[in-house]
């Protein structure tokens, strides 16, 4: 019969529509899947990753898919942010395990430190706008970690830029108040600098990432020495910007955010503790197209890591220790 016939046909024709809608979902579901775990296996073969067994990379896949979901969700929000994140090496870490990975520098561990009060930019006028380091040839390239403030004020005394051994400090820095810090506060740094009668170069004293034994012989190279250091008074951006004006400034920030953790452009305005846990130095500041203004911050976690290493915090927020704390242990060697 015609009329069932064609009964049938439309059937046929809704369950071969039916089928074919569900057979698009699973292949575009298999192929997210399938995207997700070949981004990972992209993202591993870039970081060099290798992971002990198969349930381990499955629990890397599943921890590298939720961040690049936080990450897409972040830089695709409604309400416009001004900064971007972005998969980088510690995309497959948990931002518990992101902070407990990295090298700890315990701020309040470190309270015996002996604090100068003197502040010489104290009266500094004529404060540029902005101010960027780099652009004078006081910044070494960006490193693993760095004692850039040291290696800034020895430019500017000297004219020349040497790139000073973190090694050396690691190595050699473990007596004294240092003891407990864990990754150092950047004073202990400086202490250590000036009772050793100066730090060897990053090509004297090359970079492992490990703690080794203190090498005497390369440590008695004194390539760059400083007289002393000064703290910067706490709490003051304007106090900060001033001495960011006359040279690189070590500051101490809380870093253990998610959106810190993969930063990748833009002024960062995210949120952010005061506890201080990471040392970064302020080698400028500036303001950006939109009016936000920011510090121009080196940080030690390789060229990968947010602007070819460095970060745009915003400056000049409502809270006196600044955005991340940035303002609450800055200090600076003086030469
Ligand atoms: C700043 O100026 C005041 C008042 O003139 C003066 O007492 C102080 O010693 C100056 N500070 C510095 C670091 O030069």
């Amino acid at each position: 019969m015609a009329a069932n016939d064609q009964l049938y046909h439309s059937i046929s024709l809704a369950l071969i529509l039916c089928l074919g809608l569900w057979a698009i979902q699973v292949t575009s579901r298999t192929l997210q899947d399938g995207s997700m775990y070949e981004r990972h296996e992209q993202w591993m073969g870039q970081y060099g990753k290798v992971y002990k067994d198969s349930q381990e990379r499955e629990k890397r896949l599943r921890i590298f898919t939720e961040n690049v979901n936080y990450i897409d969700a972040s830089n695709n929000a409604a309400n416009n942010k001004l900064y971007k994140l972005g998969i980088n090496q510690f995309a497959d870490l948990t931002n518990d395990e992101f902070i407990a990975s990295r090298n700890k520098f315990k701020g309040h561990m470190c309270s015996s430190i002996i604090r100068t009060t003197n502040f010489k930019y104290e009266n500094a006028s004529a404060i540029p706008s902005t101010m960027d380091w780099r652009k004078k040839g006081a910044v070494t390239p960006v490193k693993n970690q760095g004692q850039c403030a040291t290696e800034g004020i020895h430019q500017l005394s000297t004219g020349k830029l040497v790139s000073l051994s973190e090694q050396e400090l690691i190595d050699c820095d473990t007596k004294g108040v240092d003891q407990g810090c864990e990754g150092g506060l950047m004073d202990d740094a400086f202490k250590f600098i000036i009772q050793n009668h100066g730090l060897s170069t990053e090509a004297q004293y090359p970079y492992e990432g490990v703690d080794g034994t203190c090498n005497a012989n390369k440590a008695s190279i004194h390539a760059v020495t400083i007289t002393g250091y000064e703290d910067v008074p706490a709490n003051n951006e304007l106090a900060l910007q001033k001495a960011v004006a006359n040279q690189p400034i070590s500051v101490a920030i809380d870093a253990s955010g998610s959106d810190f953790q993969f930063y990748n452009s833009g002024v960062f305005t995210g949120s952010c503790g005061t506890e201080l846990d990471h040392g970064v130095t302020a080698v400028g500041y500036g303001i950006s197209n939109d009016g936000t203004k920011y510090w121009l911050v080196k940080n030690s976690w390789g060229s990968d890591w947010g602007e070819e290493g460095y970060i745009r915090m915003q400056r000049g927020i409502n809270a006196a220790e600044g955005l991340c704390g940035i303002a609450m242990q800055a200090s600076y060697p003086t030469a």
